[in-house]
């Protein structure tokens, strides 16, 4: 069976995006579907961050046509696997889960926080896709 991945982070314009498209870049659509969203409403319909775009398109990953969206609570129904990108936003979406029981599907994209680059550089972007390549190969 398809397995339904989602990852989520603050504004679903740095982090998540990445995540995204190197779940992409290393699973057929025949096998994974894979989405993200944020637990805000910061940058709802926004393209990823600029920074974002520039440091997968480095890495031969294009994520230019995903747009920013919050997560709907039908969400924790409809994905088999629900990715926090650190643990505050671990913490929030097991607040979110609209059934204690969908609460298991919540888990830690890595057993560290990927840090939040928003207010960062260009290496902090590097950093960030450097630690999810990492952890996602590990997952797939
Ligand atoms: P993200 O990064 O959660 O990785 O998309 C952020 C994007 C925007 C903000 C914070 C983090 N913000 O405060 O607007």
């Amino acid at each position: 069976m398809k397995r339904k991945i989602l990852v989520v982070c603050l504004g679903n314009i740095c982090r998540s995006p990445l995540a995204q498209g190197i779940f992409e870049f290393y699973t057929s659509r025949e096998e994974v579907f894979v989405d993200s969203a944020a637990t805000s409403n910061y940058h709802q319909d926004a393209s990823p961050d600029h920074r974002s775009i520039k440091i997968g398109l480095k890495h031969d990953i294009d994520i230019r046509s995903q747009r920013s969206r919050q997560i709907k609570a039908i969400d924790f129904t409809n994905f088999d696997e629900i990715y926090a990108v650190d643990q505050s936003i671990y913490q929030r979406l097991l607040e979110l889960a609209p059934e204690k029981k969908l609460q298991n599907k919540v888990k830690m994209i890595d057993d560290r926080d990927v840090h939040d680059p928003y207010y960062g550089d260009e290496n902090d972007f590097e950093a960030v896709f450097q630690q999810l390549d990492s952890c996602i190969q590990k997952l797939i």
